[in-house]
């Protein structure tokens, strides 16, 4: 898809991602992070505005075009890090107060979504922060709905619910580390 068009889903440029990216920002309420993860960054038009939330934001997506993209537009970001590879395979180093994890997990089996967030889930911090935002419509492409990635994160242990959104076409809901 990224070798088609630079923007596929018009990250950086439709009405409706723009107010998605306004209502994640909104939900994290102006604290600042330490450090963040977020998988599946796309061309990194959320990541770069994390960069001003964040000490160090570690971003990665499974395409290289679209991870040479997001390190474009990152690239008077110091704090940025993004690199190319799969969820599946073991997540960056370190721990982490604000997991990012919008868009990408209805592209998993359910056993494979389950394993990635307890692997996400014990790398976060107590208190840390664990955002989930997806689109509510369907797509030949996403193996889960919208809805399902949200109950699955919703009975992953370790994580208390603090949040949740319901908006026309996306939801959103946050979580603490217990
Ligand atoms: C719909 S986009 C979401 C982008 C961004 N998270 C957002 O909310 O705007 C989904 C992204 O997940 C990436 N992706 C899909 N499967 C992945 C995997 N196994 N590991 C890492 N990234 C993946 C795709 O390449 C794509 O860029």
């Amino acid at each position: 898809m990224y070798r088609n068009n630079a923007d596929p889903w018009e990250f950086a440029s439709s009405p409706y991602e723009q107010r998605r990216y306004e209502t994640i920002l909104h939900a994290l309420k102006g604290r600042k992070y330490r450090h963040a993860f977020e998988p599946g960054c796309s061309v990194g038009v959320l990541t770069h505005q994390l960069a001003a939330l964040c000490g160090r934001v570690d971003a990665m997506d499974i395409s290289p075009t679209a991870v040479n993209l997001a390190q474009i537009r990152c690239h008077e970001c110091p704090n940025v890090y993004i690199t190319s590879g799969s969820l599946v395979h073991p997540i960056p180093g370190g721990s982490f107060d604000l997991v990012i994890f919008c868009e990408i997990g209805y592209y998993f089996e359910e056993p494979t979504l389950r394993d990635i967030l307890q692997a996400l889930v014990a790398q976060i911090e107590p208190e840390g922060t664990f955002l989930a935002s997806h689109w509510l419509g369907s797509s030949p492409d996403h193996v889960l709905s919208g809805d399902r990635v949200h109950e699955i994160i919703a009975d992953v242990s370790g994580l208390h619910h603090i949040q949740s959104a319901r908006y026309a076409d996306f939801r959103l809901d946050s979580w603490s580390r217990e």
